[in-house]
């Protein structure tokens, strides 16, 4: 079996299209633009280029996008009086504070000073908590990629088997809690669980959200599975010259390609799905900041 390949690139970008419309919708109905901050603070380099990114698609997409640059010696203080400062802002309906911070920062007290409505990465603890006992919540933005390529490919997820490897709270935990809402049977494994091969060969999806390079080979597949591929891996690539390096993710591709029914890529995979589902995140909290019915398609 060779997998049909879920292109998450073309899935991304069509996605912003609809997006882009129902920005434009709300623009002239309500006379409502959608407004993202995100928060950087220090120089991490790769903080960087996810920042810039989200910048321009949040522009491209007509929505208002306010930056925030902070040295990596601001005192915890003065971060969260900017955030004070973005929750009270009528013109800001989301807030992303870019992790990892500095290590003199306590991320969680950070996090759970957002306002939980603006909350567009939905890792404050009240998001965690409505999205665990299925209410209306802000979902992070990787696991609803995930589901929304899912449900494209799958259609109704309900009664299949579904494996989680990696139990994080960014990915791990809130896909299982997506999946478990799809009526999936859920097993979520990690680092400990005593058979992970056997564990993998149940899944009619399996989700890999380790971080480490390729650990899932193709016969850890069960034939014709569906399998998210979330992990986003630096490798030395000496075949393409001394020091370089190239992508890849948790599942080793080629081998998986032979045994699984469909796969994303890495790169092109999840990755270009996670800043979409940021905008998404921010028009549908704009939304429901306004009182208006949730964006179509958007939302779990
Ligand atoms: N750093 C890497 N990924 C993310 C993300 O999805 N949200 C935030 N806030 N920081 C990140």
């Amino acid at each position: 079996m060779t997998a049909t390949i879920i292109d998450g690139r073309a899935f991304a970008a069509r996605l912003r299209d609809r997006i882009g419309a129902q920005v434009r919708a709300l623009q002239s109905a309500h006379g409502l633009t959608p407004g993202l901050a995100v928060v950087l603070v220090g120089e991490d380099p790769a903080s960087q280029v996810y920042v810039r990114n989200k910048g321009r698609q949040t522009v491209e997409t007509g929505m208002a996008s306010f930056e925030h640059r902070l040295p990596d010696t601001t005192p915890e203080p003065e971060l969260l009086a900017l955030i004070d400062r973005l929750n009270a802002d009528p013109k800001v309906h989301g807030i992303l504070v870019q992790l990892p911070l500095p290590a003199h920062m306590n991320a969680a007290s950070v996090i759970n000073r957002i306002d939980p409505a603006k909350d567009v990465d939905g890792f404050h603890i009240s998001n965690v908590g409505l999205l665990g006992t299925g209410q209306k919540a802000m979902v992070p933005c990787t696991p609803l990629g995930c589901l929304m390529m899912l449900r494209d490919h799958l259609g109704d997820l309900s009664g299949c088997d579904a494996v989680v490897v990696g139990r994080s709270n960014i990915v791990g935990k809130p896909m299982a809690q997506l999946l478990l809402g799809a009526s999936a049977t859920v097993t979520i494994a990690h680092s400990r669980t005593r058979d992970l091969p056997a564990t993998c060969r149940r899944a009619d999806i399996l989700i890999a959200a380790v971080g480490r390079a390729e650990m899932i080979p193709g016969d850890w597949l069960k034939p014709g599975a569906t399998v998210i591929d979330v992990g986003i891996n630096r490798i030395p690539a000496p075949e393409r010259g001394e020091g370089r390096t190239r992508l890849v993710g948790d599942v080793a591709f080629d081998s998986a390609a032979q045994v699984a029914g469909a796969i994303t890529p890495v790169p092109g995979g999840v990755g270009p799905m996670t800043i979409a589902c940021l905008l998404a995140n921010t028009l549908t909290a704009t939304c429901r900041a306004h009182a208006l019915p949730d964006p179509e398609g958007l939302t779990p």
